[in-house]
This record gives structure tokens, sequence and C-alpha cells, in this order.
């Protein structure tokens, strides 16, 4: 015993070893962690009731992208109790399947939005979309009254999801040729408000696998 305390005392007064294995370990036990889901990654399917982007739902989603709201929204709730409780159940990667790429985020400046959906009405995120504090007077999140003006490309839709098709989304001729149609005419508000109506609403109150806890132990 005398001898280990001897060596525990050396790794102790030495802050510079002391760092080194303190970083051998914690490498140790984030590669223990970490490859099992690198390797499992290509196993994840789609989450029950998890469906591709409809054509406006996809439209929409590249505006999300493009304009940055997810450098201060996340779209992923933690298995943490205060986390569940106001946002709803903690996502899981089957939730994600047809993010590309995937819009976890990882800055809150603004609320989680994974489960926004059906939050609030159509006419409420018009208004908050084109001017945030017309609705949440102390709000910081900019305004994108522009959007309002922008019609979609229905042509670029139809692309898109034929290279989505390829890449394994499981798209069938007929949404494909109906694509073009669906987004003719509509404004990039009404492609982000349709994209932001349907996030998370397929897991609104149960969790995708009735085994799994709601909330972490
Ligand atoms: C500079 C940071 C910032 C950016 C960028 C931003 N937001 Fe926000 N957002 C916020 C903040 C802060 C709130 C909370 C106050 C409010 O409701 O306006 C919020 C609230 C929201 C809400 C209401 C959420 C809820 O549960 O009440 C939605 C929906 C939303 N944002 C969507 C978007 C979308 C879509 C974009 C991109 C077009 C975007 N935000 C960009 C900061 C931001």
């Amino acid at each position: 015993m005398a001898g280990g305390y001897k060596y525990f005392e050396a790794v102790e007064k030495n802050a510079g070893l002391l760092g080194i294995l303190t970083a051998i370990m914690v490498s140790i036990g984030g590669l223990a962690e970490i490859t099992p889901l690198f390797m499992r990654a290509h196993e994840v399917k789609a989450a029950p009731g998890t469906k591709p982007y409809d054509p406006l739902r996809l439209a929409g989603k590249d505006i999300y992208v493009r304009e940055g709201c997810y450098l201060c929204h996340t779209q992923m709730i933690r298995a943490l109790r205060a986390e569940t409780e106001r946002y709803g159940p903690f996502s899981t990667a089957e939730e994600s399947v047809y993010d590309r790429p995937h819009q976890w985020g990882s800055k809150r400046t603004g609320p989680d939005l994974a489960r926004v959906g059906g939050k609030y009405s159509d006419e409420w995120q018009l208004v908050h979309l084109k001017d945030p504090r017309a609705v949440v007077p102390e709000s910081n999140m900019p305004g994108y009254p522009w959007l309002t003006q922008a019609l979609i490309d229905p042509d670029e839709i139809v692309r898109k999801m034929r290279v989505l098709r390829v890449l394994g989304d499981p798209y069938s001729d007929e949404d494909i040729a109906g694509a073009g149609a669906a987004v003719t005419g509509r404004t990039e508000m009404e492609a982000l408000i349709a994209y932001l109506q349907g996030l998370g609403i397929t897991r609104r109150t149960q969790p995708a696998d009735p085994a799994a806890p709601e909330t972490a132990p």
C-alpha cells in the first residue's frame, strides 16, 4: 500500500504529469463512448412516422440553413429532466435521418426548436419571423421580412429531391413529379413556416421506442 501511495503522491505533486495522465484517461473514456457510435451510425433507421421532407418543407429547411437559424437555435433536446419538461421528449438520432446536415446546433441564444411544430399558429410564426419584437418585445432575434417577397424555385427543389433519392431518401417517382407544382408560386416565408410547423410533431407525446425511458435516470 505504502508503495502505491508514493506513486500517487508523485503524480499529484507534478502538475504536468497529472495533466498528461488525465488526458490519456479522458481519451480512453472518450474513445470507448464515441467509437461504437461511429461504427453503428449506418444502422440508424428513421423513427416511426418520420418521413422525408415534402417539397415545401424541404425548401424551408434549406432556408433555415441559409439564414443561419442554427446559430441561435438547437434542435437537440437532451435527456435531462429540465429539458424534457420544457421542450418535450428528448431527441433521438432516428428523428434526424433526413436532415442533411443535421440541425442539432450547439448554441442556444433562443429556445430549442426540435418540437416547436404546432406550438404556435402559422399567423404567429409569420408575424414573429417578420418582426420578432411585434410579439416578444424583449426578443433579440433578427427579423426576416424579405422572405415574404422571395419565391421558391421549383426546378431547384426537383433537382434536390433527385439527389436526395440517390443518397437514400425514399422519394417515389410521383413525389418528384409533383414536387415542382407543390412549390410553384410559394414564398420562402411559407416554406420556412411549413418547415417549422413540422418540427418534432411525430414525437410530441410519446418516445419513438415505447420501451425507452422518457428521461434519463
Ligand atoms: C441572434 C439569434 C437568433 C437568430 C439568428 C434566430 N433566432 Fe429565433 N429566437 C431567438 C430568440 C432570443 C428567441 C426567443 C424570443 C422570441 O421568441 O423572439 C427566438 C425565438 C424563436 C422562435 C419561437 C420559439 C419558441 O418556442 O417560443 C422560433 C420559431 C424561432 N425563433 C425561429 C427562428 C428561425 C426560423 C430563424 C432563422 C430564420 C431564427 N429563429 C433565427 C434568437 C434567434
